[in-house]
């Protein structure tokens, strides 16, 4: 079933429910592994799992919750990739997203490059790649790869933890103001839980940061866009079903993917050829 027709009026995923998120349900008829020939049903933690999962990786719900709290209280004083520096001076890795310990994360990044289509991708850029684990990963999907951060201490540390990978690459960059010499230049395009952290946030700005993040994949190139949801208990998920609405309305963006886990929606584009 192709998912542009499935969630025409923009609303399908907004409608879910704490269960729904808890269980791992996807959106009904939105979930299309057949189309992009990769069944994710391996990975799709179970109901028992998840609560299991989900109880033993509190700590990591608490961590985000406090860093994003620091974060708020950081910007009303500082911009916002000042604020992220001190974040990452202060606390290292503010999300849990490096430790191993933290099983969420690490079958979330799994689940999330599960979805994307089979080729042998020549050049992926993960924007707002943090301390680049996502990053590291997407090595095993293209020959060459890009992170690029906001911060400065995040791309820092993200370039310390680079062994002599050399198709991995790390660079400073704002989501808001991408050089032109990126654009034309990826097959393959990840941003996984950054958008909501833009600020300025604006149904404005984030068409603007589609129009760009569109100008950046070559023709057929694929966009996978991820972002945190619950049931708007935060800040971050009451964008999230705004952002996913911004992206999959692009006129050059097909929608091959779309789903909603616990507890995130996860978005397959194509840029038209
Ligand atoms: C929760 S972390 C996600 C890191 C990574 N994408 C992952 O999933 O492992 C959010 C990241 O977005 C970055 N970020 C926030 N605003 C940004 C912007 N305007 N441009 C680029 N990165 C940004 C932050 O510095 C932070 O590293």
């Amino acid at each position: 079933m192709h998912v542009r027709r499935a969630s025409a009026d923009g609303g399908a995923v907004v409608r879910s429910t704490f269960i729904d998120a808890l269980l791992g349900i996807d959106c009904p008829g939105q979930h299309t592994p057949d189309s992009i020939g990769n069944p994710t049903a391996d990975l799709r933690p179970t109901m028992t799992w998840n609560v299991f999962t989900w109880l033993s990786d509190i700590r990591f719900w608490v961590r985000s919750a406090r860093s994003d709290a620091q974060l708020q209280r950081f910007r009303s004083q500082h911009d916002n990739a000042q604020s992220l520096d001190l974040l990452y001076e202060e606390r290292k890795d503010p999300w849990g997203l490096d430790s191993p310990h933290f099983h969420y994360q690490q079958i979330k990044y799994a689940t999330m490059l599960s979805l994307l289509p089979r080729r042998d991708y020549k050049r992926a850029l993960d924007l707002g790649c943090g301390l680049g684990n996502l990053t590291r990963r997407l090595r095993n999907h293209a020959d060459q790869v890009l992170g690029i951060d906001v911060s400065y201490v995040a791309i820092a540390q993200a370039t310390r933890e680079m062994t002599d990978q050399s198709n991995l690459q790390f660079q400073q960059g704002d989501a808001l103001n991408l050089t032109r010499d990126l654009d034309n230049g990826f097959d393959l395009i990840v941003i996984a839980d950054t958008l909501y952290y833009l600020s300025p946030i604006s149904d404005a700005v984030l068409q603007t940061v589609r129009e760009r993040v569109v100008q950046l994949l070559v023709p057929g190139g694929i966009l996978l866009l991820v972002n945190h949801f619950t049931v708007n208990f935060d800040p971050g998920s009451r964008w999230t079903p705004k952002i996913h609405r911004v992206f999959r309305s692009a006129p050059d963006l097909t929608t091959l993917h779309e789903s909603r886990r616990p507890f995130y929606l996860a978005s397959v584009f194509e840029k038209s050829l």
